[in-house]
């Protein structure tokens, strides 16, 4: 499976274009081991509505507002199980869903076929700062655990803006940097984190709310998740062996501790203006 260049290269946005790079090698190398591992959803929190990503996917589709019969991006769509979860429960919803990664793109095209899904959720290899879809075009858009890889939060807002009809929603449920990154331990330990997951370094929680309000929307919410745990994240990267509990494939990577990383988990619900 192609996907297209990222056309940021030519048009000012090219400092990024490196880092966008490291985030589709990042998904095309280790999405087959993630969706042998965890399944495919892929987020770090969970919400306290019960054990398994799909009673989460259904909460936050709540919180932003999707119904029935609307037309909904899902910006980083991973390997289709929030946009699988998500149009399974709502009659006649359609998505178009967007990664960066080719590899995703083929994953998560097949797990909407198999549950029967191909004909209301698409699945595009692109990058949301430059979507490939006309002005007003969705009534909403959710970004799961993806908006965090923006090097450009201002530029992914205003081309969210874009694509979303006035009035429509933009719901970001992600990491934000706590504003004061004051110990070693820290900064140690957001370098790693950023490192491992090829992140650019994640703006605040107020950074965003700024930045959105600039590009357009009304900011209708932005709180921490109340309750929110990786127990079900972390307990994707370990098998139980003939001598206990080891590292898996996924684990043997990216099971890392960083006590002090200096962020958090938090909702955006924005509307468009
Ligand atoms: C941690 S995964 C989350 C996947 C999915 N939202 C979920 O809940 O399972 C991050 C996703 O963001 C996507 N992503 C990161 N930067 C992107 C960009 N510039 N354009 C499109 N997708 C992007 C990655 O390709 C990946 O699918």
């Amino acid at each position: 499976m192609t996907c297209p260049g990222f056309r940021s290269d030519g048009d000012g946005f090219g400092a990024t274009a490196a880092q966008l790079s490291r985030v589709r090698a990042l998904y095309d190398t280790w999405s087959p081991t993630f969706v042998a591992c965890a399944g495919t959803t892929h987020q770090t929190v969970l919400l306290p509505v019960g054990p398994t990503p799909t009673a989460t996917n259904l909460e936050l589709a709540k919180r932003a507002g999707v119904a029935a019969g609307e037309h909904w991006l899902d910006a980083g769509c991973g390997a289709g199980g929030p946009a699988g979860d998500i149009a399974s429960a709502h009659n006649g919803l359609l998505v178009d869903a967007v990664t960066l990664s080719p590899v995703q793109q083929g994953l998560a095209s097949a797990e909407l076929a198999r549950r029967g899904l191909a004909d209301r959720v698409a699945v595009h290899c692109a990058d949301y700062h430059d979507l490939p879809f006309a002005d007003a075009a969705f009534d909403g858009a959710w970004l799961f655990e993806s908006a965090c890889y923006s090097p450009d939060p201002a530029r992914l807002l205003a081309e969210l803006r874009r694509v979303v009809r006035r009035g429509g929603r933009v719901y970001v449920k992600d990491l934000f940097r706590k504003p004061r990154v004051a110990s070693a331990a820290a900064q140690r330990d957001l370098l790693l984190l950023q490192e491992l997951w090829a992140l650019p370094t994640p703006a605040t929680l107020a950074q965003w709310q700024k930045l959105a309000r600039t590009a357009g929307f009304a900011v209708v919410r932005a709180a921490p998740l109340e309750g929110a745990t990786a127990y079900w994240y972390t307990g994707t990267m370990f098998e139980l062996g003939p001598a206990g509990l080891r590292r898996n494939a996924f684990g043997e990577h990216f099971a890392v501790n960083m006590p002090a990383v200096p962020v958090v988990w938090a909702e955006l619900l924005l509307q468009a203006a």
